[in-house]
């Protein structure tokens, strides 16, 4: 058992979320001994703003560095497949963002070589670790809500609501079939999926583009950025911005979730409510640290995030007293302190709280029932038989 300060880390990726990655890797203390960037010039210009000793020069370079136990994969969607085989070739524990992978061909992949691996593979749905979820989760599997009826929200964003606004989730070959789906809507999916317990069994999905040609700039743009070159070039798009999806539960309950990248003023609102026989609960994402409980006959509550009121899960993500607002950057470093835990003990919790592979691919799965729902106006079955055969979506197309 090793502790946290012994293990060092590297990140691939030094963007938005790669540089989160960073900062939430020191503050518990893990040892990051340098990042990989796009170019050498990139990731050495990177390494030096955030004081990294080291920018690599190539994933070779960064797996022939013995430090390095733990490989965090935060580059576009395109390149995970190919970073995540070679990290577990090279017996390196990976943390990778979400998606996992570009469809679930690759993503049932990766669960086989993780599986056949001992090595801790986690896909990093981040949104788990807002204590109240943690809490929620146990409160539900305790029966707080009754058996689960109904689970409903939206994930809004509105970074992409203008023809010229760009990144490279639009482009499929980096993105992924999937746009507002993969991007945003699979946190929805695992994270209601991980507080009710519940696995999607089919949907019914409508997909639609409103924007169906963009105004790319002619220069580099970064996620979120408000920096706009003044040259573009017109470029179709073929994926959504939009996404209604009706869903239907293992055990009957039912759901429904509006998946947007459109929505002028909701930057990055995700909310449910779940509605069960004896109560209901809802939360909002840019209101984390509040939990509505509705009652039928009795006032209802607002619990706010506070480690004395909350189940044991809760409060091992809580890092602060109530009443002093956790966010964002804090779920990165309550789901790193258990994955490293796990790292330092050297395997897998049997059924650890943080997402493995095998839910990265579930949520691959669920978008490849979306699309097929989409393309053919009907129903469409999560495609879980092919895993259990083990063949693959591409097999069954053949
Ligand atoms: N968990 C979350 O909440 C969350 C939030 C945002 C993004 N993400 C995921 O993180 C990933 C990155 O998203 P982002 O918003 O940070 O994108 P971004 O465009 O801001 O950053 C991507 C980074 O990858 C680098 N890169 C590109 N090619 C590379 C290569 N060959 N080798 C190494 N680095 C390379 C780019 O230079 C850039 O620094 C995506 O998979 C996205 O879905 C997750």
């Amino acid at each position: 058992m090793r502790t946290i300060h012994e293990l060092g880390a590297a990140v691939i990726g030094s963007g938005f979320i790669g540089t989160v990655h960073i900062e939430a890797l020191r503050r518990i203390g893990v040892q990051v001994q340098g990042l990989l960037g796009s170019s050498s010039e990139r990731g050495s210009d990177r390494a030096a703003r955030l004081g990294l000793a080291r920018a690599y020069g190539s994933l070779d370079e960064l797996l022939d560095d013995p430090r390095v136990e733990v490989v965090h994969v935060t580059s576009p969607n395109h390149l995970h497949f190919e970073q995540v085989k070679r990290i577990l070739a090279a017996g390196r524990h990976v943390i990778c963002e979400k998606p996992l992978a570009m469809d679930s061909a690759q993503s049932g992949e990766l669960v086989r070589l993780a599986a056949g691996s001992d090595r801790v593979a986690a896909v990093n749905f981040n949104l788990r670790f807002y204590p109240l979820n943690q809490h929620l989760r146990e409160y539900i599997a305790d029966g707080g809500l009754g058996d689960v009826r109904l689970v409903s929200g939206h994930y809004f964003q509105d970074w992409l609501l203008l023809e010229t606004d760009w990144n490279w989730r639009l482009e499929p070959e980096h993105g992924g079939a999937l746009r507002a789906v993969g991007d945003i809507g699979s946190h929805w999916l695992d994270l209601t999926g991980f507080v009710t317990g519940l696995r999607v069994s089919e949907v019914m999905a409508d997909l639609a583009t409103f924007i169906p040609v963009r105004r790319q700039p002619t220069g580099p743009v970064e996620t979120f950025s408000q920096d706009r070159s003044a040259e573009t070039v017109a470029r179709d798009i073929s994926t959504e911005d939009v996404a209604t999806i009706l869903l239907r539960y293992e055990g009957g309950a039912r759901g429904a979730v509006v998946i947007s990248q459109l929505s002028a003023g909701r930057k990055n609102s995700l909310q449910y409510e779940i509605d069960g026989s004896s109560g209901a609960v809802a939360w909002d994402s840019e209101t984390p640290d509040h939990l509505w409980i509705g009652h039928r006959d009795q006032p209802n509550e607002l619990l706010l995030r506070n480690p004395a009121l909350m189940t044991p899960a809760g409060r091992q993500a809580a890092a602060l007293p109530g009443g002093h607002v956790e966010g964002f950057a804090d779920t990165f470093a309550a789901l790193f302190r258990q994955i490293y835990a796990d790292v330092g003990r050297g395997q897998m919790s049997e059924r650890p709280h943080y997402a493995t592979f095998a839910d990265g691919h579930e949520e691959m799965l669920v978008g490849d029932a979306v699309l097929e729902s989409a393309r053919s106006g009907r129903w469409a079955a999560v495609p879980r038989e092919l895993q259990a055969t083990g063949r693959t979506l591409e097999d069954a197309h053949t």
